[in-house]
């Protein structure tokens, strides 16, 4: 199926498909900031972060592929992360990961109107952003523990 003939559904499935690589490669770019800083333990963690998003994405590429979608790949463009407290960095990834929530289940109310094979895929992707949605207030938590600085957090910081 050519992008002009898809559904306005799966249409958004790709847009979701593109932030999540987005956000895969935006974890990226914060690993490596924190890893220029000294923040090997959390620079790890965002490592991971970046694998999981690359994940959602793939899986969201394989359902648009099993729906005979042909698939734009999306562009990325270079960024610039810079996160002056510990604080800044935890509330842009609790801000990342609400944005990627509320899209997903405005896809899912979508779906769930339009396309029983793509609500069953979407509620997969809804219960992903569960654990995703406790690692931002974990992070969040630890932020408070170590008084917002940087070198309390990484000592306290465990996977
Ligand atoms: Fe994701």
């Amino acid at each position: 199926m050519r992008i002009n003939e898809v559904s306005d559904l799966l249409k958004s499935l790709m847009i979701q498909m593109e932030k999540e690589y987005k956000n895969s490669f935006i974890y990226l770019k914060i690993s490596s900031f924190l890893s220029t800083k000294g923040m090997n333990k959390l620079s790890k963690k965002f490592y991971e972060q970046y694998k999981e998003e690359l994940s959602h994405a793939e899986q969201i590429f394989e359902f648009l592929d099993s729906m005979n979608v042909e698939i734009e790949v999306p562009q990325v463009s270079s960024m610039k992360i810079n996160f002056t407290s510990p604080l800044e960095l935890a509330m842009f990834y609790f801000n990342l990961e609400k944005e990627t929530t509320d899209s997903l289940t405005e896809i899912y109310n979508l779906a769930r109107e339009e396309d029983s094979l793509s609500e069953m895929f979407l509620k997969k992707m809804i219960e992903q952003q569960i654990h995703e949605t406790d690692e931002t207030y974990r992070l969040l938590d630890l932020v408070e523990l170590s008084e917002n600085k940087w070198y309390n957090l990484e000592l306290i910081y465990s996977d």
